[in-house]
This record gives C-alpha cells, sequence and structure tokens, in this order.
C-alpha cells in the first residue's frame, strides 16, 4: 500500500467515524484518534522523511487538505451535536406554563366560626350589630349587674373558672348587655359573641365553648316581640317553616324567662335520635329584660324596656348539621371538619 493510499485509507475511516459520532464526548476522543499528537496523522507524517525531495512538498500539501477536510468535517458534527444536545435538553426540561397546578390545601371556616356568621347575618337583618367582650370578667359584671346575687347556685365553684377573689373566667355572654347598657345610647340592638367558661364536661357540655346572645332595648317592648323576633330567626338560620315554642324558666336577669325550643331541624318535627323522639329541641334561653338589670345600668324603667336571648354556638351547630357529639367540634380533627 503505497503512503498515498495509506492516507486516503485514513480520511476515508475518519470521515465515516466522525459522521457516525453520537455525541460531544465520543467526537472528541476520535479527534484525539486522528489529529491528535500520537494520531494516525502524527505516525503517516513520520513516514514522509521517506519520500524524495521532490514529492515531499506533494504529499505535505495532500496531508494539510486532508486534515483541513477532517477539521471541516468535525467543526460540522461538533455543531450538529450540541445542538441536538440543547433541543434534547429543552424537551426533557420543557415547561408546560398552560397546566392547572397541584392543588394546594386550602383551609375552610370552622363550623363554629361558619355558624356564628350565620347567626349575625341573619339578626343583622333585624338591626342587630356585633359587640364583643373580655374573656376575663370581674364579679360585677358577670353576675352582680346580671342580678345573680352572691350565694346563686351558677357562682358556684362547680360551674365557675374563677381568676382571683374578684375575676372570672365569663361563664356567659350576658356580661356584654351590660358594657353596651353603660356606654351606649338607646334604642339598642346588640349581639354579643365569644367564648365561655364553665366547670363542666360531658356528652353534651364542654368546659369552653361559645354562645352569642341578642338584646333589644327600646320602648314598648313585650313578649311579642321577643317571640317574633326568634321565630324569625329559627325560619331563617334553619331554612324551613320550623315552629318555636316558649317554656317558662328561670333565670336572674329576666323576667319573665323562656326556654326556647324550635322543631327539630333534622325531621322537622317527626321524631329522630336527635330530639329524643319528642320532635323538639331546646336552643337557648330568652325574656324580658329584668327591671333589676336595666336599673343597675342607670337605665329608666319603665320608660325603657327589652328583651334578651341567648344560644350555644356548638348546640346550634350540633342541630343545623346532626352532629352526633358536641365533643367532636373542639377536637380539631381535619377528616371531621372537611365536612363543612
Ligand atoms: N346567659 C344565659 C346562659 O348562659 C343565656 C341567656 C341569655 C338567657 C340571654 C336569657 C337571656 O345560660
Amino acid at each position: 500500500m503505497t503512503i498515498y493510499e495509506k492516507l486516503q485509507e485514513i480520511h476515508d475511516k475518519a470521515m465515516k467515524q466522525l459522521n457516525s459520532a453520537t455525541n460531544r464526548d465520543e467526537l472528541y476522543q476520535m479527534k484525539v484518534q486522528y489529529l491528535g499528537k500520537t494520531g494516525e496523522f502524527t505516525e503517516i507524517m513520520k513516514e514522509m522523511a521517506k519520500l524524495s525531495k521532490e514529492e515531499k512538498p506533494v504529499f505535505g500539501k495532500k496531508v494539510n487538505e486532508v486534515k483541513q477536510a477532517l477539521e471541516q468535517i468535525h467543526d460540522q458534527c461538533f455543531e450538529r451535536l450540541k445542538k441536538n444536545e440543547i433541543l434534547e435538553q429543552m424537551k426533557s426540561e420543557y415547561l408546560d406554563l398552560s397546566l392547572p397546578s397541584t392543588a394546594k390545601g386550602v383551609g375552610a371556616a370552622h363550623p363554629v366560626y361558619l355558624v356564628t356568621e350565620e347567626i349575625v347575618q341573619v339578626l343583622s337583618r333585624l338591626g342587630y350589630s356585633l359587640r364583643l367582650g373580655p374573656s376575663i370578667e370581674s364579679d360585677y359584671y358577670n353576675f352582680e349587674a346580671l342580678n345573680i346575687p352572691k350565694n346563686h347556685p351558677a357562682r358556684d365553684m362547680q360551674d365557675t373558672f374563677f381568676v382571683d377573689d374578684t375575676q372570672v373566667l365569663r361563664t356567659h355572654t350576658s356580661p356584654i348587655q351590660i358594657h353596651a347598657l353603660e356606654k351606649e345610647e338607646l334604642p339598642l340592638r346588640i349581639l354579643g359573641t365569644g367564648p365561655v367558661f364553665r366547670c363542666d364536661s360531658d356528652i353534651s357540655h364542654l368546659p369552653n365553648f361559645h354562645q352569642i346572645e341578642g338584646m333589644c332595648v327600646d320602648k314598648k317592648i313585650s313578649m311579642a316581640d321577643l317571640k317574633g323576633t326568634i321565630s324569625f330567626f329559627v325560619r331563617e338560620f334553619f331554612g324551613s317553616e320550623l315552629k318555636t315554642r316558649f317554656r317558662p324558666s328561670f333565670f336572674p336577669f329576666t323576667e319573665p324567662s323562656a326556654e326556647v325550643d324550635c322543631q327539630c331541624p333534622i325531621c322537622k318535627g317527626a321524631g329522630c335520635s336527635l330530639c329524643k323522639q319528642t320532635g323538639w329541641i331546646e336552643i337557648g334561653g330568652a325574656g324580658l329584660m329584668n327591671p333589676k338589670v336595666l336599673q343597675a345600668a342607670k337605665i329608666k324603667y319603665p320608660e325603657w324596656t327589652g328583651f334578651a336571648f341567648g344560644f350555644g354556638i356548638e348546640r346550634m351547630a350540633v342541630i343545623k348539621y346532626g352532629i352526633p357529639d358536641i365533643r367532636l367540634l373542639p377536637e380539631n380533627n381535619l377528616s371531621f371538619l372537611k365536612q363543612f
């Protein structure tokens, strides 16, 4: 084989190989194999020494041509492979901005909050607006001003969490009535809501629950106004034509006083386990404002009269949603809460 044939062979082999490289690493290895310091070109150049003086430049020129041709092919292959690699990368890292995002866990309102909101909504349509008050109350606001005398059973250690000799965790939201009577102009239609505390815990009682209560003080307020207000509220809140009834009762701060029942919203009065087959369910207490309470707050009676009513919010949630155990509400178990 002549040296020219050898050169041609290297050229053909190199061309074929360079064109078949599938990535830039492979291509680099080939470049080293042919064009590198110990590559096949360097070898053939050494053989040039054997050629005659006249032949040397002719062959030298030929070698350079082949080398240049190979370098050109190498560069073309390099560009092609680089482009392919970028395209591959773009394909694998493709980001479709039009795809919907993965859903994040969104929080929801607690049923106690939902029920509070709804009660406020319904009664705001009758002109009631919301007031809040402190969770720690003085003996005066929690009891005395509400005509609960010193020896009243509601003050018993059994029911009340005492903070110290003169302060308690409020046992009801009724002190909010007193704050409003002392500070605000008449006539008044207010709602008071928030947490209340009692040393009491069983299947239907929580030591910390929530109440909402309403108070209306105006001229010539009667039991009929109270009954109309509660009947309207029951129909709007439970969303059906449920009847309301009052049973005589006693609260020191109302006179006369009543327990408020409505027809069971679950069975609509037919009888079920929630209403213990009676068709009726107790939702709270109510009555006309006791003149002693008005007078203690320096309201002129009988020029001004009023009524008040109060509901337990957890109890309202239990009744509205048919919750089997009131203790589920403060547990904060997500699979329970997610149903609302
Ligand atoms: N404060 C009473 C209670 O906690 C409820 C109530 C409020 C009753 C307003 C009558 C009027 O039991």
